[in-house]
């Protein structure tokens, strides 16, 4: 299974792709956890740029993301799933959908051929962790200095958001949007457990 973690800032991805991780590590399942922007040795150092104050354009912004992402799907993700592993993945197409089309304000039509010409592979499963921005902004602040994106607007921040939320709607057959607002991260695993599990047992 090829799984996704969505969200805004602070919605609590990195906890749970860990407690999937782990699961999955009981469980013998073998898989690889990884993430964008980052996944790859080059997508580090694309990860970085993508933060970088010197970036004066929201369109290379977006070429930063989308080089990320094909070197991930290239690199790390298709072969993967080629040799049967499962793969879990903090942010992927949706974060540009959500980030560049919802937050930037790019056409759609541009977002939608990008992700396109990024050759990526639909995830089976993608879970949107669904905060306020009050308390995802609120979370990512004490987690410590606020990165170039963090720094946005509260409307950047909605719009990203809004555009998760018509995601759900856009893509039903994969997306699961999981309230994280005042739940614990175990609740929340308990619940994410679970749809695993259903989709698991349908694909049998
Ligand atoms: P994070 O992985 O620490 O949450 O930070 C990555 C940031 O990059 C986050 O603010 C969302 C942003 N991003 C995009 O804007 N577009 C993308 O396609 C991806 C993968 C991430």
């Amino acid at each position: 299974m090829f799984i996704t973690f969505e969200g805004i800032e602070g919605s609590g991805k990195s906890t749970q792709r860990q407690l999937l991780s782990d699961y999955l590590t009981r469980q013998g399942i073998d898989h690889v956890l990884t993430q964008e922007p980052g996944g790859t040795e080059l997508g580090v150092h694309l990860r970085q740029l993508s933060r970088d104050s010197r970036l004066t354009t929201n369109r290379s912004e977006l070429f930063l993301f989308a080089a990320d992402r094909t070197e991930h799907v290239h690199q790390v993700i298709a072969p993967a799933i080629a040799a049967g592993r499962w793969v879990i993945c903090d942010r992927y197409i949706d974060s540009t959908y959500a980030y560049q089309y919802g937050g930037r304000q790019h056409s759609e039509s541009d977002i939608r051929a990008i992700i396109e010409l990024t050759q990526a592979v639909e995830p089976d499963l993608t879970f949107f962790l669904d905060v306020s921005v009050d308390e995802g902004l609120r979370r990512a602040s004490k987690r410590g200095a606020l990165d170039r994106f963090e720094h946005e607007t509260h409307d950047f921040h909605e719009r990203v958001r809004r555009a998760y939320r018509a995601c759900v709607h856009m893509h039903a057959h994969r997306f699961i949007a999981i309230d994280a607002e005042n739940r614990s991260p175990d609740t929340i695993f308990t619940d994410i457990k679970q749809h695993i599990l259903e989709r698991k047992a349908g694909c049998i």
